[in-house]
């Protein structure tokens, strides 16, 4: 199987690895087809219901998962950092794949819950400051394992 360099990269030395105990949100995503499960964890600031204002200021993660899911996570982590919610909303699995320079077909699947977990922690923070309505505008995990 070809990994390219990035996939190696941020397997070897995956970024924001990690828990955030007063964390504003939380999510967990697990993979159907493999069984591996990931946690985000974000910080969001400025606290608002505003998803164009409101940003990820900080992001940690955990993952029980391959050597690509590890990967995946570490840069989805990246991506998100920084950006607001609603852009956070419109990421996607291909988007993480493509920074990736690529992951290899019977990979791709492990792309799907780093976003969809991080998409869960935005659900989380706003279901928490109770906009439910806002949270259920948002993809996040297909099949809640928690
Ligand atoms: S094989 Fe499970 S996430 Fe990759």
């Amino acid at each position: 199987m070809q990994y390219s360099q990035k996939v190696m990269d941020h397997f070897m030395n995956p970024r924001n690895v990690g828990e955030i105990e007063d964390a504003d949100g939380v999510g967990t995503c697990g993979n159907p087809v493999c069984g591996d499960l990931m946690t985000f964890y974000i910080k969001i600031h400025p606290q608002t219901d505003d998803l164009d204002k409101a940003r990820i200021s900080e992001i940690r993660f955990k993952t029980f998962g391959c050597g690509a899911a590890i990967a995946v996570a570490s840069m989805a982590s990246e991506m998100a950092k920084g950006k607001s919610l609603s852009e956070v909303a419109a990421m996607s699995r291909d988007d993480v794949a493509n920074m990736l320079d690529g992951l290899p077909p019977i990979k791709m699947h492990c792309s799907n819950i780093g976003v969809q977990a991080i998409q869960e922690a935005v659900k989380d923070y706003l279901q928490q400051i109770g906009r439910d309505d806002l949270a259920r505008r948002i993809k996040g995990c297909p099949k809640k394992e928690h």
